[in-house]
C-alpha cells in the first residue's frame, strides 16, 4: 500500500518483504528432500526462521509434508507434547484429511487421548492433554510423537520433515530430551529433522561434541547476514515500490552499519522511511534514523545490561570501545581487565549470549550496531567493527 512503511522487523518475513536467501533455500531444500537432518546455526534475528518458512512453502509444493514445532513454546515436558501433537496435526494432514477419517486414525495413536480447541476465527484445531496425565504417560506420550513421523512417511510413501525452531531451549526443557530424541530419530530415514537455533556455542556443542548425544545426528549450517549485493537493490526496490527514493550513498551507509544483519537493516530503513518523506534519503538521515534507532532499542540493550555482572559489563564496555586481540597485555591493561582467565571467562559467557564474537585472533567484536552505540553512548557516528589483524 502507497504511505505504508515498506520494511519490517520482528516477526518471520516473506514475499516482497523478504530477499534473497537462495543459495541456503536450495541447500535446505536439496538435504530435506534426501532425508538429510540439518542444523541451522545463527545468532537471534538473523532470518532463520524467515528462510525456513520459505523453504517449507517450496518443499510443501513439492509434496513434502513438514510439521513445524516451536520450542520456545513449550516450557516443559507436557507442552512439549501438546505442542508436537498440534504440529504433526497440522504438518502431516492436509485440510481434506484433517475432515475425516485420517484425523481419528491420527488421535487414535496416541496413547492418551488429547483435547482439541477449535479457534473459532478460523476453525484450526490445537490440541492440549488431559490434567490428569501422570509423569509416565507425558514421556510415553512424547515418545510416541517423535516416532510418528516416520511411520506416516512410511505408510504414505512421501518424504517428510520435522522442524523444530528455537532448538537451543532443548536442555532447560529436559536435560534428558537430546538422548530421547536421538533413540527415536536414529531409526527414521526417511525424515528429514531440521533444527533451528541460537546460542552458537551451546548448539554447535550439542551436534559437535563426542559425547552429546546428538553427536553428528545433523550437518551444521551456520546462517550469516544477508550480502550488500542482495540487501542493497532490495532496499531501494523497497523505496521505489513506496514512491520514494534513497541515494545509494545511503544505502552503501545503511548497509555500512548494520552489516547486512537482516533484522538490524529492516529496522534501521525503517526508521529511514519514515523521516525521508518526498525528499530522496541521504547519508546523513541514515545516521539521523539510526539515532532513532538506537533509542527504539534502548529499553532491550538495559535489559541485556541487567542480566551482566559487573565484571561482564566491563569487559562487553571495552570490546564495544575498542573490538580487537583483548587478550593482548596492552589491551587489558589499557581497559583494566585483570588477568586473562579472567577475560576469557567473562568473554566466553558473552559469546554464549551471541553479545561479542570473534576468536583471539584476530579479536572481538560487539556485532550489534544498535548495542554497541547504547554502550558508548555516543550516537552520531557508529563505530564499524573493525578487527585488527
Ligand atoms: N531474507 C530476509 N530478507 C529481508 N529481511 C529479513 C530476511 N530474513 C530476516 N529478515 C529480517 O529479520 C527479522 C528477523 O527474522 P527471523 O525472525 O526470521 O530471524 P530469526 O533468526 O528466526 O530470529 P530469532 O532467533 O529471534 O527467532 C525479520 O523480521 C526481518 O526484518
Ligand atoms: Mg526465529
Amino acid at each position: 500500500m502507497p504511505g505504508e512503511n515498506p520494511f519490517r522487523y520482528g516477526d518471520v518475513v516473506s514475499g516482497t518483504q523478504f530477499t534473497d536467501r537462495r543459495e541456503e533455500i536450495a541447500a535446505l531444500r536439496a538435504d530435506v528432500e534426501s532425508g538429510q537432518n540439518v542444523v541451522v546455526i545463527a545468532p537471534r534475528r538473523t532470518g532463520k526462521s524467515s528462510l525456513m518458512r520459505a523453504c517449507v512453502e517450496e518443499l510443501r509444493d513439492a509434496g513434502v509434508l513438514v510439521a513445524e514445532c516451536d520450542l520456545f513454546a513449550a516450557p516443559d515436558k507436557g507442552r512439549l507434547v501438546e505442542q508436537l501433537t498440534t504440529a504433526l496435526y497440522r504438518g502431516l494432514l492436509s485440510p481434506f484429511e484433517r475432515a475425516g477419517r485420517r484425523s481419528l486414525d491420527f488421535l487414535r495413536r496416541m496413547p492418551v487421548a488429547p483435547v482439541a480447541t477449535v479457534d473459532p476465527a478460523d476453525g484450526s484445531l490445537s490440541f492440549t492433554m488431559p490434567t490428569t496425565l501422570r509423569r509416565g504417560d507425558v514421556d510415553v506420550t512424547l515418545d510416541r510423537l517423535l516416532r510418528l513421523p516416520a511411520e506416516v512417511a512410511e505408510e504414505r510413501g512421501r518424504r517428510v520433515a520435522l522442524v523444530l525452531d528455537e532448538f537451543q531451549e532443548v536442555t532447560r526443557i529436559d536435560r534428558d530430551l537430546p538422548r530421547v530424541m536421538r533413540a527415536a530419530f536414529q531409526q527414521q530415514p526417511e525424515v528429514a529433522h531440521v533444527y533451528l537455533g541460537s546460542q552458537r556455542h551451546l548448539l554447535r556443542r550439542l551436534f559437535t561434541e563426542r559425547n552429546e548425544p546428538l553427536f553428528r545426528s545433523a550437518k551444521v549450517m551456520e546462517l550469516g547476514p544477508i550480502p550488500a549485493a542482495d540487501f542493497g537493490p532490495f532496499i531501494a526496490e523497497r523505496f521505489a515500490a513506496t514512491g520514494r527514493s534513497i541515494a545509494p550513498g545511503a544505502v552503501e551507509r545503511l548497509l555500512q552499519i548494520t552489516a547486512g544483519q537482516p533484522y538490524d537493516t529492516q529496522e534501521l530503513a525503517r526508521f529511514l522511511w519514515a523521516i525521508s518523506a518526498e525528499r530522496a534519503a541521504t547519508p546523513e538521515m541514515v545516521d539521523e534514523a539510526f539515532e532513532h534507532a538506537v533509542m527504539a532499542e534502548s529499553a532491550r540493550c538495559a535489559t541485556i545490561w541487567e542480566g551482566l555482572s559487573p565484571y561482564q559489563r566491563l569487559v562487553l564496555l571495552a570490546v564495544a570501545a575498542e573490538s580487537g586481540r583483548i587478550y593482548s597485555e596492552e589491551y587489558r591493561h589499557r581497559h583494566r581487565l585483570g588477568p586473562p582467565a579472567r577475560v576469557q571467562k567473562a568473554v566466553a559467557a558473552l559469546a554464549d549470549r551471541d553479545l561479542v564474537e570473534g576468536a583471539a585472533r584476530p579479536g572481538f567484536t560487539v556485532p550489534d550496531p544498535f548495542l554497541r552505540a547504547w554502550l558508548s553512548g555516543r550516537v552520531r557516528t557508529p563505530p564499524a567493527p573493525v578487527s585488527s589483524g
